[in-house]
This record gives C-alpha cells, sequence and structure tokens, in this order.
C-alpha cells in the first residue's frame, strides 16, 4: 500500500492473513457506539482496529520467569555474591551483541552516564554538550558530577543534535559532547567525532534508545570514548531499571567499573568465597546492576536480534506506505546509517496539510483509532525549571563564576529548532507496535488516512 497523491489515498492489497489475524486478537480497542467505519472513533464511528490488539510489551517469556526462579534459589542476588552470576555473564552477552571489549552493567541508563562522568574526572566548573531533546536522565547524570549541561538546537530534520551547533557552543570549559541517538536512530556521528578530535573532547554516546542500531558499520555506543545504555521498562531491552556502560579502552573501562562500584576496584581483594572484601581506591557512587535485573534481560537474549530486524523490516514497510504523503514527515536518517533500533517510530505533523487542525487533536483522533501516536517529549528540557534552580546553586556560581552563568541562562532560552520538533512530534510507539504484522503497519496508515479525509469534522471537535 503506497499514498497516492492524485487520489489523495493510500492504494494498494490488504496483507494476507488479515482475517486469521483479527479472529486472534479480538480485544476491543475502544467501545464501540455506531457500525459506521467512515465516521472516525472521536465522533462515535468504528475504530479502524476495532478488536485488535498490539503486541504485549515489555516482552515476556517463561525463559525470564525460570531465570528469576532459578536466581531467587541460587542466593546470589549481588554481584558480589559471585564473580561468576548473572550480571557478569550479561556483560558478557551485551558486549557480544554490540561487538564492543568491555562492558559494565548498572542499575540505570541514567547511572550509567553519570558513572563515565565521573571515570572521565568531569567535575565543577566542567561543561558538557548535550541535546534539549531527551530524557531528564541524561542531564541528571551531568549534574550528579556538578558538571554544566549546555545544550545545542537540533537539526530539525533527524531530531539530533546539529554538529554545527555543537561546534558554537565549545568553550574552554568544555570536556565532552554527549550525543542522544534519539529515537533509536543514530546522530551523525562522523561530524560529533571529528569536532571532538579537533577540540580535543570525550565523547560520551547516550544510545539509550538506541540498542543495536549501527553507523558506517559500527554499532552506536561504541564509537564514541564510552557509551551508555538503558534497560529500562519501555525500552527495546528491558528488565523495568537497569544500564550499561560499554567501551574499547581498557584502562578507562577499569576506571567505569571502579566508579560504578563505590570506588572498589576490580583488583580489590576476595574471601574464601570470591566475595569483594572491599578496597575504596577512589571516589564513586553504588550504581550496581543487581543479579534479578540481569535474569530478566539473559531470559530474553536469544530472541533480541529477532525483534530488532522486525522492527527493522516493519519500520521500512511503513516508511513506504507514508512515503509521498505530506501530512506526515518521517524522521530522516544520516548518510551512513545502516540500521535504527526504532524506540518511536518518529514523524512530525504537518498541520496546514490538515487544514490547521492543532496538533493534539490530531493524535486524539488517531488514538481513538486504535494507533498510539504521541506528542513524546512535550518541552525541550531547555524549559524545565531545574534550568532557574542551578542559578540559585553554590557550586555553579563558585566554580562557574556569576557572568558565565548569566550567559548560560540566556543561552538556555533559544533553541527554535527543538521546540519545533516538540510542537510537530506525531511518533509512534515502535518498541511493541513495530513487532506487529503488516495488517498492522497498514491499519497506521488507514487509520491516517481516515482522519485526513475526516478533518473537516475534526475540525469542529473542541479539546
Ligand atoms: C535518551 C535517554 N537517555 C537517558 C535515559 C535514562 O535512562 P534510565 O531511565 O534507564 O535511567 C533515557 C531513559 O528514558 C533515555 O531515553
Amino acid at each position: 500500500m503506497e499514498y497516492d497523491k492524485s487520489r489523495r489515498s493510500f492504494i494498494g492489497k490488504v496483507s494476507a492473513g488479515t482475517i486469521a489475524y483479527m479472529a486472534a486478537y479480538t480485544m476491543p480497542v475502544f467501545a464501540r457506539t455506531t457500525n459506521d467505519p467512515d465516521t472516525l472513533a472521536i465522533l462515535g464511528g468504528t475504530p479502524v482496529r476495532d478488536r485488535m490488539k498490539w503486541p504485549e510489551w515489555p516482552y515476556r517469556n517463561q525463559q525470564i520467569i525460570d531465570n528469576l526462579t532459578e536466581t531467587t534459589n541460587s542466593g546470589i542476588w549481588s554481584r558480589v555474591d559471585s564473580p561468576h552470576g548473572r550480571v557478569a555473564s550479561w556483560e558478557d552477552d551485551f558486549k557480544a551483541l554490540i561487538g564492543t571489549n568491555y562492558c559494565v552493567a548498572t542499575g540505570s541508563g541514567t547511572q550509567a552516564i553519570s558513572t563515565c562522568m565521573f571515570a572521565l574526572g568531569i567535575g565543577p566548573g566542567d561543561e558538557v554538550i548535550t541535546s534539549p531533546y531527551t530524557d531528564m536522565g541524561t542531564v541528571s547524570a551531568i549534574l550528579t558530577c556538578q558538571a554544566l549541561p549546555v545544550f545545542a538546537d537540533l537539526d530539525p530534520d533527524t531530531y539530533q543534535l546539529d554538529p554545527k551547533e555543537v561546534e558554537l557552543k565549545i568553550t574552554s570549559r568544555t570536556k565532552a559532547i554527549l550525543p542522544v541517538h534519539i529515537l533509536g536512530a543514530p546522530c551523525d556521528m562522523g561530524s560529533i567525532m571529528a569536532i571532538a578530535k579537533r577540540h580535543g573532547l570525550f565523547v560520551v554516546e547516550d544510545a539509550a534508545q538506541a540498542h543495536l542500531a549501527t553507523f558506517r558499520g559500527q554499532h552506536v555506543g561504541t564509537i564514541g570514548n564510552l557509551g551508555c545504555f538503558s534497560f529500562q521498562a519501555s525500552k527495546q531491552i528491558p528488565c523495568g531499571e537497569g544500564g550499561a556502560v560499554a567501551g574499547n579502552d581498557e584502562k578507562l573501562m577499569d576506571t567505569v567499573y571502579t566508579v560504578m562500584n563505590h570506588g572498589t576496584a576490580r583488583t580489590a581483594k576476595k574471601d574464601w568465597k570470591g566475595r569483594v572484601l572491599g578496597e575504596h581506591v577512589t571516589i564513586g557512587p553504588k550504581y550496581r546492576m543487581n543479579e534479578f535485573q540481569a535474569a530478566v534481560l539473559q531470559g530474553q537474549l536469544s530472541t533480541i536480534r529477532k525483534r530488532f530486524d522486525k522492527r527493522m523490516e516493519n519500520g521500512s514497510y511503513l516508511t513506504g506506505l507514508l512515503k509521498g504523503f505530506p501530512g506526515l514527515t518521517v524522521q530522516k536518517k544520516y548518510e551512513g546509517t545502516d540500521s535504527v533500533a526504532h524506540y518511536l517510530f518518529g514523524m512530525r505533523y504537518n498541520k496546514e496539510y490538515f487544514d490547521n487542525i492543532p496538533r493534539d487533536l490530531f493524535l486524539k483522533a488517531i488514538n481513538a483509532e486504535g494507533v498510539g501516536l504521541t506528542g513524546y517529549i512535550s518541552n525541550g528540557l531547555h524549559r524545565e525549571p531545574w534550568v532557574d534552580n542551578i542559578m540559585e546553586r553554590k557550586v555553579y556560581n563558585t566554580m562557574i563564576g556569576k557572568q558565565r552563568m548569566k550567559e548560560w541562562r540566556e543561552s538556555m532560552r533559544n533553541f527554535p529548532m527543538c521546540d519545533k520538533v516538540c510542537a510537530e512530534m506525531a511518533g509512534l510507539y515502535a518498541v511493541g507496535t513495530l513487532l506487529g504484522t503488516k495488517r498492522d503497519m497498514d491499519t497506521i496508515a488507514e487509520a491516517v488516512m481516515k482522519v485526513y479525509k475526516n478533518r473537516d469534522k475534526l475540525s469542529k471537535v473542541k479539546i
């Protein structure tokens, strides 16, 4: 099926197996109030996905349950209870998945980034350049070591940090660039690495949403000095809360381990059972992943790649379906992007094409049809109150200085491209959704088309 501009509709065949699929998934999405499939569901018609169910998320299987039982019975609940527990073997598993030499597991993605900041010696008086279009975890991690997060604006077509904007934000205090592979698509890592090299900066990749995505043949999270991942419940590889740092430099990754382990090195003395006795060689928080988190992750291991491939396949199919439809612009990918992890399937809503119906009303109408489009991040992080809160902190005023803090506050007002992306985003929650069938993908395009065709009626709805 593809959008036909001349007829202003999608054309093509309904996928084979539709009827069998619909029979198998009979949970009603929304209560039906009329039998009219042409009337918008928000106005009482039958939803496009009436009685259809999306694949469940977070992913679960019997192996996860068996692993949890085994870990419970083993009595090994923390990595300090055994050097051969599940956390240590998950680090090996994840290393193999993303092709890196070293991996250190953490309790969350935020902890992973925070660990990197400490391990690189970033602290009070230092600045780290990152994106305003991200989870607060990215920024919290910079704040934990009392460095100053400095934002650069986005490329509005990719929603990623614009490398030109990054270079403009470099000062003598800048220590690192923290690119965020937002929605699971790679940043322009070629340009970012070149800028870092020119200015002698570290690169810590926030790949919290981008497990297994590749750029110029390398997995994201393995291109910079260090890379960070999240295994939080909404992520592609979920365990409730969890994270990891990846890297190829042995010495640096040993430091990462020591920081994660409240300053206790891998080489610390152990007792006769292999339990660490403790030897706190440096300052570090305690950010350990526990054995139950790793048990859940290992229960998914054999099928992680299969789910990644399926999202890629459906993502390409959906891109094909929406091709040529000016109402929604699909997230652009940088040249060199080999694969995308699809945390969200990013799209920007072009209001003009929908007779200026507000984005949020469009989202409401699409959701009523059973398709979970979202505005995602409603405001860039530069618009959150922490920006003022930090101005009162003694450490920033002392270490950065009042003048620079004033300049910084001013600079935090002006990210027009980020504001545009926040205002126009109409992304599809993709982690579970893109594991659906071709018929499921067809219903997304059908719901969009239905709303488009009924835009005159929708424009009368008040939100
Ligand atoms: C881009 C990004 N960075 C960092 C984080 C923080 O990860 P966590 O929630 O595991 O602490 C998240 C999680 O939502 C994220 O999406």
